[in-house]
């Protein structure tokens, strides 16, 4: 076996908290049980408090690497989500999961792309060309669902020209972020000559593959879930599903895995004790838990749900947006949000929403696709907007649903105002000009426009256009009938 030295401090500090123990790796030529050195972590030691580089071989002289593929694995059947819908294109933060994956592909430089699909395929290319259109992402059919190194071997059986690194991710993986992917790329180019593979520590690691290292910080190997044992099961490390290895190692090795008899799958993770076996072993590469959540059901989508939206909200607050409650407000990615403007409790913003500085929103606003808000605005509780611009200075501040609208600036909008933008056919606009004052409880029946400075009567119904500085009412006219009630008692 050929063993490396480790940085000499790194292995004090790691001895403090680890419990080393002997673990059997098979037999010798003899026949009898190989034992070595393993440490089981369970604490946070690793992940809080090393990268990569404390497992660095640094002395090994690596041969450099020519170009990155990356393989995303997406034909489970995703049964533990219970759905019609192929698991990774249920959305975490109003995009499927699949799209995450990919775009930190993307994003990270990585252009060669290849998709592993099952009987999803026509739904995972569908997706594809409606989002990416032409760019290109390959797709590889695997027949059946026989696991992860299954799923591998159908891209080389597909003879996909892979290029030297093969990262190996999960479409079920969404929070991977592209700087990630770009950290082990660097990690892998630098520091390994069989692979790398992305491990967190988890409080929670039921369910998730569990890293085996020796004392050197190699893996030994993985063990999944179900097959560890009560010793395995308190390890906290657990596989996050992505890995970079040597296209030839891959290739050498992904045959000689043998079926898993319990389950009937082929397990990718098999593959570390190959690779350590042939001396070439995967180094584990620290992320946080928070970008390699794996979703196999709907609490755990929920769950990712909940950590990406935390992710946002921290972005928008260190950009100057008071964000009042983290628990209650939910943000999706993509959201454009000027300074000082102040988010309430129970609110939901859709991708692609702009709002401008110094406006005030919920609580318990909705703001949807399509939604351009000015600056200084109040868009207060139970107020819809969707598909509409709304001018500087413009305030919607109760329980209002503006949509296909354009609204302008300085305009005031009572309680209970809605635009009826829909004749069960088409969406029409509804248009009101700067300046314009809205009484409460107004119907606009689309397509209408309002002029500029007009004012609205309370508990109109505007079915036509209303010119600059007018005053329209339309709503019946009230009839008093002064004594009517003493009348009616003296009958
Ligand atoms: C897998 C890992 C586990 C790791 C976890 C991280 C294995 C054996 N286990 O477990 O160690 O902690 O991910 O999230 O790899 N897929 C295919 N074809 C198949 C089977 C699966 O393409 O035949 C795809 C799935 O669509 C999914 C991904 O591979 O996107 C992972 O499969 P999944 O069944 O979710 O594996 P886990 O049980 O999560
Ligand atoms: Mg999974």
């Amino acid at each position: 076996m050929n063993i490396q030295k480790t940085d000499p401090a790194v292995n004090n500090r790691m001895k403090k908290t680890r419990n080393n123990e002997k673990y059997k790796v098979g037999k010798n030529a003899q026949g009898k049980d190989m034992e070595i050195d393993v440490a089981f972590f369970s604490g946070k030691e690793r992940a809080e408090n090393s990268d990569a580089s404390s497992a660095v071989k640094n002395e090994k002289i690596i041969k450099p690497v020519n170009g990155i593929s990356a393989v995303i694995l997406a034909a489970g059947k995703g049964t533990r989500m219970k759905s019609d819908k192929t698991k990774v294109l249920h959305e975490v933060s109003g995009k499927p999961m699949l799209a995450h994956v990919i775009d930190a592909c993307f994003e990270a430089q990585v252009s060669d792309v290849t998709v592993v699909a099952g009987a999803n395929i026509q739904e995972l290319k569908s997706f594809a060309a409606a989002r990416y259109g032409g760019k290109n992402i390959r797709f590889v059919l695997q027949n059946e669902q026989l696991g992860t190194a299954d799923a591998v071997s159908s891209v080389v059986k597909a003879k996909i020209p892979l290029k030297d690194g093969v990262m190996i991710l999960s479409g079920d993986t969404p929070l991977i972020s592209a700087d990630t992917v770009g950290f082990l790329i660097k990690m892998f180019t630098k520091k390994s000559d069989g692979g790398i593979i992305g491990v967190s520590f988890a409080e929670n690691p039921a369910g998730y593959g569990r890293i085996v290292r020796n004392s050197e910080d190699n893996v030994i190997r993985i063990v999944e879930d179900k097959d560890a044992d009560d010793r395995e099961k308190t390890i906290k490390v657990i596989n996050g599903g992505i890995y970079i290895i040597r296209k030839d190692s891959l290739e050498r090795n992904l045959g000689k895995i043998k079926v898993n008899k319990a389950k009937g799958e082929y397990y990718l993770t098999d593959i570390a004790a190959l690779m350590y076996a042939e001396s070439r072993p995967l180094i584990p590469v620290d992320v946080p838990y928070r970008e390699l959540a794996g979703v196999n059901s709907r609490a755990q989508l929920a769950e990712a749900a909940k950590i990406r939206n935390k992710k946002v909200l921290e972005k928008l607050s260190e950009n100057g947006i008071t964000i009042v409650d983290f628990d209650t407000v939910y943000i999706e990615e993509g959201v454009e949000i000027g300074s000082d403007t102040t988010v309430h409790p129970f609110t939901v913003i859709k991708a692609g929403v702009k709002i401008g500085k110094g406006c005030s929103i919920g609580p318990s606003a909705h703001l949807r696709q399509g939604a351009v808000i000015g600056n200084n605005c109040k868009i207060g509780n139970f107020v819809e907007v969707k598909n509409s611009t709304i001018g500087n200075n413009t305030n919607v501040a109760h329980l209002s649903y503006i949509g296909d609208s354009e609204i302008g600036s300085n305009v005031n909008i009572g309680a209970g105002t809605i635009t009826a933008n829909y004749d069960g056919v088409k969406k029409n606009k509804t248009v009101i000009s700067d300046g314009a004052y809205v009484g409460s409880n107004s119907v606009f029946v689309a397509p209408v426009k309002i002029g500029k400075n007009s004012v609205i009567g309370a508990g109109s119904v505007i079915t036509e256009n209303v010119p600059d500085d007018s005053l329209a009412i339309a709503r019946p006219r009230q009839e008093t009938k002064t004594g009517w009630v003493k009348k009616r008692r003296k009958k």
